[in-house]
């Protein structure tokens, strides 16, 4: 694991989304793995800046969502697919017909699952997979006790992670969920690249444990300790737990 702390605020958020912009235009037909949650909202913010002031063109990337909810409707304001198109899709000049997100209403779960799959590997596999980190450690939504070689399935949320979540459910935890698709640790693992990026000094004891503990499936995330190619970026509040980067943080940029 290569980790990246970004001490200047605001600039964590910058540097992925920069990272992501560097990779498609090496890679125009780049498979892109995505991530939702408040974290990356400003990474989306920022490529839809790359992409209306610097050009960044989208028209032949493709992308594959980590994760939703079941029971949810595309058009459900706290969906994954209506955040991706709020914050990302509409914002820049991808094809429709290149996003994927699971389908949280299928009333075929299992089918849906294998059929996300055959979509990933039918388009190359993932290039580059953007990861946020929830409080359990999850990635996606690969709650502890996630098999590593697990592949695309249903999952049940933890109650941690629905209080974690319930902010565009009007803060109920109740609310949230209890049961959502998402790609497997087996999937995951199997990206190219990973790129983790972790913000906010909530995260630090997790960070510390997924960064610097040992590789176990109690703390999904560390399995990202295994990637032969995973940077993870962090600001200093995520960092405050880490062994690393204390000193001056000019030198880690
Ligand atoms: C959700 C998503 C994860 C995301 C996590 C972090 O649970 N399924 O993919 O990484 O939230 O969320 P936030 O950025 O809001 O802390």
């Amino acid at each position: 694991m290569d980790v990246l702390l970004i001490s200047q605020e605001g600039q964590a958020e910058s540097q992925t989304a920069g990272i992501i912009a560097q990779a498609l235009r090496a890679k125009p037909d780049l498979v892109l793995g995505l991530a939702t949650g408040r974290t990356m909202k400003r990474v989306y913010a920022e490529l839809a800046r790359l992409h209306w002031e610097g050009g960044l063109d989208f028209s032949r990337c493709r992308t594959f969502n980590l994760d939703e909810y079941l029971g949810l409707p595309a058009e459900h304001p706290a969906s994954y697919h209506r955040y991706m198109e709020e914050h990302l899709f509409r914002q820049i000049n991808i094809q429709p017909e290149h996003t994927h997100v699971p389908d949280g209403m299928t009333a075929d779960v299992m089918g849906e699952c294998q059929r996300y799959e055959a979509m990933i590997q039918a388009a190359g596999g993932i290039d580059l997979q953007l990861l946020g980190l929830g409080l359990t450690g999850h990635i996606g939504f690969n709650e502890p006790g996630s098999p590593l070689d697990s592949r695309t399935r249903e999952t049940r949320l933890t109650e941690l992670t629905r209080q974690q979540n319930a902010g565009p459910f009007g803060g109920l935890a109740s609310a949230v969920p209890a049961r959502a698709i998402t790609m497997g640790l087996g999937t995951i693992l199997e990206a190219k690249r990973c790129l983790l990026l972790v913000t906010g000094s909530a995260k630090a004891t997790i960070l510390a444990r997924v960064v610097e503990g040992p590789v176990t499936p109690l703390i999904p995330g560390s399995l990202l300790q295994r990637h032969p190619d995973c940077k993870v970026v962090v600001d200093a509040g995520a960092a405050r737990d880490l062994g690393m980067g204390s000193g001056d943080p000019a030198a880690d940029l």
